[in-house]
């Protein structure tokens, strides 16, 4: 009896051992399976836009600032990004990783303000000598940030001695944005013909005319104005001293066009915008002396008449594949989308195909110029574009 309590006791012990064998085995089983799985799981990588220096009062959203995410899915709703004032900026977005889990992604921007304060001014100041005029009258600076710009200036001059002198004139903004602009001021002989001496003049270089169309037009300190639209290209140019920058309303156009773009898969951007009268030489000098002066004015603005230097234009690209100025762009899905959807933004293709007699450029397929929406549905034409020398009754040639 005594030897069969044992036995039976032997049993269960043996039972339990195994139980618990079987219990750890499984446990083990277990843990190295879901080690396993955890390892399977591709890490999320969020690649973000590469400057995240975003202009000052820029239309952009949360969404745009992001390039590109790999094994993920962003779940953030699209979300304006207030950029009304400068400084740094959390921005918090959420995503799906690899695993369905939802998880949270923050980076910092910062709201830069670079643009430079333009100055008004005009190019060349007369006077007789001993005749002080005051340089800053009529003169004026604004800025895209920083209201109430004012004016200094600076250079060696003397009313008292006939001659032609530099003066400076210089805006800084509120971010130290510093614009330096040249102008002469000329000191003449006093005339002899009494009757004759007129007032200290400053000229201001205004006049009127009307086009072959119609539409009312006039320059000022060098710029000519029709209907109310800037025009730079041949026949009409710019001060060299004329640089704004991308324009606020440019720039506005460009971000709300990429972001539509963007939603119908069409990613672009601006590859070149403003640009300098030097660096428009720049450019010119190099195209002139590879290809001759005669090829190049036809895909090539001069120094001082390129629509880039209006700050109202821009080059575009795209952000997929590698179509962009004169590689592969004319027939690509961006393109195509631009030129039938840019209007609805204010942007204008500046110079269409078999328009070269009237534009006096070639077919460029990423210019796009900004002159609002009610002229730019107008020039739109249903998908005919008019260019705004035909529009305007104009000639593009230089004199
Ligand atoms: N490519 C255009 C015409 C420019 O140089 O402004
Ligand atoms: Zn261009």
């Amino acid at each position: 009896m005594k030897r069969k309590l044992k036995k039976q006791s032997k049993v269960v012990i043996i039972a339990i051992i195994t139980t618990l064998l079987l219990v750890l085995i499984a446990t083990s089983i277990l843990i190295w399976k879901t080690k396993n799985q955890n390892e399977n799981v591709n890490e999320t990588k969020i690649t973000l836009i590469d400057n995240l220096d975003i202009e000052v009062f820029s239309e952009i959203n949360n969404l745009d600032l992001i390039k590109d995410i790999k094994n993920g899915e962003i779940t953030s709703e699209k979300e304006h990004i207030d950029t009304n004032t400068l400084g740094k900026q959390e921005i918090e977005i959420i995503y799906l990783d690899d695993n369905s889990e939802e998880k949270e992604y923050t980076f910092t921007i910062n709201i830069v303000d670079t643009e430079k304060p333009t100055i008004t001014f005009d190019k060349e100041l007369i006077t007789t000598v001993g005749n002080d005029i005051n340089l800053l009258k009529g003169v004026s600076a604004k800025d895209n940030y920083t209201k109430d710009i004012k004016v200094s200036i600076d250079g060696d001059y003397d009313f008292n001695k006939v001659g032609e002198y530099t003066i400076y004139y210089t805006a800084k903004d509120s971010s130290n944005n510093k614009t330096k602009e040249e102008a002469i001021l000329i000191v003449k002989e006093k005339s002899n013909d009494t009757n004759n001496e007129k007032p200290p003049v400053v000229s201001n270089n205004s006049n009127e005319f009307t086009t072959s169309k119609g539409f009312k037009g006039y320059t000022k300190n060098g710029i000519t104005y029709i209907d109310g639209i800037l025009i730079a290209n041949k026949t009409y140019g710019l001060p060299q001293s004329y640089g704004p920058g991308l324009t606020k309303e440019t720039q506005a156009a460009i971000n709300s066009m990429a972001a539509a773009a963007a939603t119908d898969g069409i990613n672009i951007y601006c590859q070149s915008g403003f640009r300098s009268f030097e660096t428009q030489q720049r450019l010119y000098n190099n195209y002139s002396s590879r290809d001759g002066a005669e090829a190049a004015d036809i895909y090539s603005a001069r120094p001082g008449h390129s629509e880039h230097q209006s700050g109202l234009a821009c080059d575009l690209c795209s952000k997929d594949n590698s179509a962009c100025i004169n590689s592969g762009f004319d027939n690509s899905n961006e393109a195509k989308w631009l030129s039938n959807n840019a209007y609805k933004f204010g942007l204008i293709l500046r110079y269409p195909e078999g328009k070269t007699n009237e534009t006096g450029y070639k077919f460029e397929s990423w210019h796009y110029r900004y002159v609002g929406t009610e002229l730019a549905t107008k020039l739109y034409n249903n998908g005919n574009w008019i260019t705004l020398e035909d529009y305007f009754g104009i000639t593009s040639k230089y004199k």
